[in-house]
Formats: C-alpha cells, sequence, structure tokens
C-alpha cells in the first residue's frame, strides 16, 4: 500500500513576519490523512537565512510516514488504520508484522507464505555463539543484545545491499526472525544454561518462551496463557511512530548505513530508562516502594522539584491521556497472573501507585497517566523473566517497527540525510594561544 501523499492546502499558508527587518514570508501547510495540520518550512533557511530552534522535537515532524498514528489527547493509536486494541484482541504478531510492513492485512496465502519465511530465518549463524563467549556472563542483556545485533551486519553480507529491494525485504525477515533468537541466547548465556535451537514447528511467542526457558534435558510444556500474553506484549509494543529509538534507526538509515547496523542504533536508544527501560525502571520502583503505606512518600518526592526521581511507567511525550497500550497491558496483567494462580504484592502497589497518582492534582494537571510500561514488568516477572530481561523482550517487540519505519524511509524517492541544524552558543572564532602562554 502507497501512503497517500500530503496534501498542499492553496487556502492555507502560514505567514512569518521578521519583526526586525519588516519582511514577510509565506510558507504552505500541508494536510496528513489526519492529526494535526503541517507547516513546511523546507525552504524557511533558503528564503530567511533562519532556522527553527526545536529541542526534543517537539514540535517538528521529521518526515512523512503511513505506518503509525497516535492521537496524544484521545489515546488513539493505530497501525494502518488499525485500533491497537482491535489488533491486540483479535490479530497475532507474525500479522501485525506483515501489516507494518506491508500496509494491509495480509489474506491466508500470504499469511503463511509469510510465516515461513520468518521461519526459516530464525536460526542464527553457529559461528554467533562464539561471539556470545567474549561477554561476561553478568553483563546487561542490553549490552549484550546492541553488540550481537550489530554484529549480524558481520554475518549476513548478502543482505547489506540497500539498494536492492530483494536484500531489504530479506534483511527485514532475518531481523524479525532472528531478534528472538538472540534475546533467548541472551538470557541463556546469563545464567549459564546452553542455548536452545529455534523449534520450528511452533508459532513466534511460542517459540520464543520455549528457547529462552527450555532445556535439553526435559521437555518443555508451553502454557498457552503464557503464549498468548507474550503474543499479545509484542503487538502492543510492535511500533510507536517516531518515538527516541525508531528516530535513532532512522536518522543513522539515513546515512544509508546497513540494516543491521541501523536497528542496532535502535537498541541503544531503546535502552534509555526514559524509554524502553522504564519498565525494568517501573518493577525496580515498585519494589522499592515495597508497601502501599510508603506511596505517599514516593508520589511527593515525584512531585518535588529539587528531586529527580520520577514515577517511573507515568508520563509520556505524545500521550496526554491513557496510553491505550496501558490499558490493554493491565487486562492481560490480570488474566496471567489469574490463569497464573499468582499473587504478587507489587500488583497491589501498582494499582494503588495508579489510583493515588490519577487522583492528584500534579499528575491530573501535567496529563500524566500509566504508560504502555507500567504493567508489562509485572507480567513479564510473572512468566520467568529477570527485571534485566524486560527491555531486551521490548526490543524483540519493535525491530518491527524500526524495520518497517527504515524500509518506508530508504523506499521514499527523495531520501535525504538527516542532518540537523542547530543555535550555536560557544565561542567565536579566536586565535590558538601556546600552552605556555594559558
Ligand atoms: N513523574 C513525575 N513528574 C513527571 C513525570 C513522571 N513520571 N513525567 C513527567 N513529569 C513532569 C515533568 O517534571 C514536567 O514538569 P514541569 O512541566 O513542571 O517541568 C512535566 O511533567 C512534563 O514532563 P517532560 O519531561 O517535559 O515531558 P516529556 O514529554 O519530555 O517526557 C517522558 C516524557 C516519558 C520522558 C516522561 O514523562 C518520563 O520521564 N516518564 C517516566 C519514564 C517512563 O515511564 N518512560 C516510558 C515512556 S512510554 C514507553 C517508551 O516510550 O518507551
Amino acid at each position: 500500500m502507497s501512503n497517500a501523499a500530503p496534501q498542499e492546502n492553496a487556502q492555507q499558508t502560514v505567514t512569518l513576519t521578521d519583526n526586525a527587518t519588516g519582511k514577510q514570508y509565506e510558507f504552505p501547510v500541508l494536510d496528513g490523512s489526519t492529526g494535526p495540520r503541517v507547516i513546511d518550512i523546507r525552504k524557511l533557511y533558503g528564503e530567511t537565512g533562519m532556522f527553527t530552534y526545536d529541542p526534543g522535537f517537539t514540535s517538528t515532524a521529521a518526515c512523512e510516514s503511513g505506518l503509525t498514528f497516535i492521537d496524544g489527547d484521545q489515546g488513539v493509536l493505530l497501525h494502518r488504520g488499525y485500533s491497537i486494541k482491535e489488533l491486540a484482541e483479535k490479530s497475532s504478531f507474525l500479522e501485525v508484522c506483515y501489516l507494518l510492513l506491508n500496509g494491509e492485512l495480509p489474506n491466508k496465502q500470504e499469511y503463511d507464505d509469510f510465516h515461513h519465511m520468518i521461519t526459516i530465518h530464525t536460526m542464527v549463524h553457529e559461528q554467533m555463539q562464539f561471539f556470545f563467549r567474549g561477554f561476561r556472563r553478568d553483563s546487561h542483556p542490553m549490552a549484550v543484545m546492541v553488540g550481537t545485533i550489530g554484529a549480524l551486519s558481520a554475518f549476513y553480507h548478502d543482505s547489506l545491499n540497500i539498494d536492492d529491494e530483494k536484500q531489504r525485504e530479506i534483511a527485514a525477515f532475518r531481523l524479525i526472525a532472528k531478534v528472538p533468537t538472540i534475546a533467548a541466547m541472551v538470557y541463556k548465556y546469563s545464567i549459564g544454561q546452553p542455548f536452545m535451537y529455534p523449534r520450528n514447528d511452533l508459532g513466534y511467542a511460542e517459540n520464543f518462551l520455549y528457547m529462552t526457558f527450555a532445556v535439553p534435558s526435559e521437555p518443555y510444556k508451553i502454557s498457552p496463557v503464557m503464549a498468548r500474553a507474550m503474543d499479545r506484549i509484542l503487538i502492543l509494543h510492535a511500533d510507536h511512530e517516531q518515538n527516541a529509538s525508531t528516530s535513532t534507526v532512522r536518522l543513522a538509515g539515513s546515512s544509508r548505513a546497513n540494516p543491521f547496523a541501523c536497528i542496532a542504533s535502535g537498541i541503544a536508544s531503546l535502552w534509555g530508562p526514559a524509554h524502553g527501560g522504564a519498565n525494568e525502571a517501573v518493577l525496580k520502583m515498585l519494589g522499592e516502594i515495597g508497601d502501599k503505606s510508603r506511596i505517599p512518600e514516593f508520589v511527593a518526592r515525584a512531585k518535588d522539584k529539587n528531586d529527580p526521581f520520577r514515577l517511573m511507567g507515568f508520563g509520556h511525550r505524545v500521550y496526554k491521556n491513557y496510553d491505550p497500550r496501558a490499558q490493554i497491558m493491565r487486562d492481560t496483567c490480570y488474566e496471567v497472573l489469574g490463569e497464573l494462580g499468582i499473587q504478587d504484592p507489587l500488583l497491589d502497589v501498582a494499582m494503588e501507585l495508579e489510583k493515588i497518582a490519577l487522583s492528584d492534582p500534579y499528575f491530573i494537571e501535567k496529563k500524566l497517566y500509566p504508560n504502555v510500561d507500567f504493567y508489562s514488568g509485572i507480567i513479564l516477572k510473572a512468566m520467568g523473566f529477570p527485571t534485566s530481561m524486560f527491555t531486551v523482550l521490548f526490543a524483540v517487540a519493535r525491530t518491527v517497527g524500526w524495520i518497517a519505519q527504515w524500509k518506508e524511509m530508504i523506499e521514499e524517492p527523495t531520501q535525504k540525510i538527516g542532518r540537523p541544524r542547530q543555535l550555536y552558543t560557544g565561542p567565536v572564532a579566536r586565535d590558538y594561544v601556546p600552552v605556555d602562554k594559558r
């Protein structure tokens, strides 16, 4: 499916007045298919000699995209037009991968072919396991992910030519197929268990659970509840338009770097606690709070301007309403804990924290709602994942979003290297002073 081209609306322009010179400049306004209108400032520098200043890109559309739409005020998230709620309830992760990559839901034959293509790429080059052995076993799993996913470019030379459509496609299949295998290897390496080869008779989520939790010495029974929950977690994290890691992938890719290197850069960006690292940080925070009686103390800290502490799992750059993914995650959390018969006191702390924060004027005024990471950690913990693996799981799911966004960018006819400008505030030109004169 090709994206609808942005429409320049002749009736709509924005006039900029330079009060210093009295000059006026007119800029076109573009309409997307939905969402805020966009001022087209591509000619701004050429015409005015000025840049725009927007640290953190709070008001800047850095690209055109047809994959994912978010209405942060309404709490809406759509992939290719389909609501995340419907996808989480009715679809499967691999179907969502197909949708993100191709623009339409697959018919039966298309799905079977896609499933086959992903399945036949699940193994990694045998040499990769020796590469793992260079890492300390107590390394953070995300550190090993950044290294090993980047290393895929050293193993798959026949899918590095980004000008070849077929190679781009194979790179996408390889990444979606191999990232779970590598993520499971990262876990196995950290606990000193043998790597488990992928099993192509299993579904995507089931196979990931198998590679992570099975051991060669005994049979492993995959719980359908766990497999369904894992598939849903993957769907909920699959793409989220131009977030920090996706923008990192696009920027790295804009220099025409190979896709494996670009995805490694996305993983590095995801790791931070303000982004994908938040799921790990939430669980640590809930553990620190420990008991409902201590919630007011932590809420007070989060509100204190002099304390850098923030309530992890709360707030979002785009959502000024409930993150729709958080609601589904919350329901899944109850389902999984109920089915597994687990009573986790951290869930009680989380529920009470959510209640208190949502009724506190500070959080209400700033429109700080729970985000996707707030409940995911509790589910992952119940499934048996250690906290340090949480962000790795996010990376497994987001790989499809990154690679679909990367492909979309590379396939644009006018793709340009990303190169922001700056507001320079450093010293102006001056002469070098020899060391004995300083
Ligand atoms: N706890 C307390 N105060 C907060 C929080 C929070 N979690 N989040 C934002 N605020 C306050 C912040 O102090 C600021 O106050 P003021 O206007 O008085 O200076 C105001 O709300 C706006 O915050 P901001 O940092 O300017 O907003 P942002 O859009 O730059 O940041 C965010 C968004 C997600 C980084 C931030 O809300 C945050 O740090 N949240 C905690 C980390 C987290 O849960 N991250 C996961 C995000 S969702 C998944 C993902 O993207 O990977």
